[in-house]
């Protein structure tokens, strides 16, 4: 059962990333629930000249050259360095299908100031983030604009580990490791937070049967969408020795879509910013044994064949 509610306006933060492509196709393919308001980029899995194309790539393989697409922080907000994952996304961040290059306009304005404004802009309480990249863009804007926290209807991010552990380190998961001090800020800020971990992310693998039903679509998006899983679930099946591979980044937008899908616990999580060792854990308080304040929705599981009837229902729509 779909939430039947108006079309949630949503300003999602990407580095695009081929789950992060599929996230964004979901969204472009769900109107009646997903009102896209921009796509802002940041530098992650690939550097952000890259990240910023290959969003405007994945909006144009959907027939939509109209989509808002911004750059923002092309490195993290203290740490010297941009860690990126090129060994899990290949050279360009979209390995697999050859796509066209983008024709459609970068926008002008920073992403940083364009979540700051639309924030001003839009009602109160009105706007979701989500953020399915290191969270510097998001950071940024709440530093320089306090005012706009509590403004925000919901934060739905996928990263972090707890049961998993992490994927970029022993103790951390890629987007909370690239920018540590960027998810401290925005996991204590206040601000509603959904979180999306390797936890449940690694419960809605790509298997062959769930590829094969893109494939079967027949049609550009099913066939990219299907080349993407193909390429970038070989990097974890050799890690995780799995059937397929986690397709992260949809669970967020799947989750305002329908979010009977996903179950979790509302607890304390914090982010370890000094030890170099466990730089980016999300320490979570799953069993509650400290005191500390529940800031995330921090979820644990999810209805894979439902996630993904659902994916191949929506992109069937492109
Ligand atoms: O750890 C998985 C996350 O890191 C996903 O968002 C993937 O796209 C990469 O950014
Ligand atoms: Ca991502």
């Amino acid at each position: 059962m779909t939430n039947l509610a108006a079309p949630r306006k949503i300003i999602i933060d990407t580095d695009p990333g081929q789950d992060d492509a599929v996230a964004i196709l979901l969204a472009l393919a769900s109107p009646e629930n997903i009102d896209l308001l921009g796509i802002t980029t940041v530098g992650g899995n690939v550097p952000l000249a890259l990240t910023q194309k290959n969003a405007r790539i994945v909006c144009e393989l959907a027939g939509r050259p109209d989509v808002l697409v911004f750059a923002g922080c092309d490195r993290p907000m203290v740490r010297p360095v941009l860690v990126t994952a090129e060994h899990v996304h290949g050279k360009t961040g979209l390995d697999g299908p050859t796509l066209p290059d983008p024709v459609m306009p970068l926008q002008d304005q920073h992403a940083v100031d364009f979540i700051i404004d639309t924030l001003r802009r839009e009602p109160s309480g009105t706007v979701t983030l989500c953020p399915i990249g290191p969270l510097t863009n998001i950071a940024t804007a709440f530093e320089r604009a306090p005012d706009i926290i509590a403004r925000v209807q919901e934060i739905v991010l996928m990263g972090g580990a707890y049961f998993e552990v992490g994927n970029i380190t022993p103790a951390a998961e890629f987007n909370i490791y690239v920018d540590p001090e960027a998810a401290d800020i925005v996991f204590k800020s206040g601000a509603p937070l959904v979180v999306m971990p390797l936890d449940v992310t690694h419960k809605a693998l790509t298997t062959k049967p769930r590829i094969d039903a893109f494939r079967a679509l027949g049609t550009r998006v099913g066939t990219a969408v299907a080349e993407w899983t193909d390429f970038f679930e070989r990097f974890d099946m050799e890690k995780y020795g799995s059937e397929g591979a986690p397709l992260h980044d949809p669970c967020t937008i799947a989750y305002l879509i329908d979010p009977h899908l996903f179950s979790g616990r509302h607890i304390n999580v914090e982010i370890e910013v000094t030890s170099e060792l466990t730089r980016g854990m999300t320490v979570a308080d799953w069993w509650r044994v400290t005191h500390r304040k529940p800031n995330a929705l921090f979820i644990g599981d999810i209805h894979a064949e439902g996630f993904y009837r659902l994916l191949a229902d929506r992109l069937a729509r492109l």
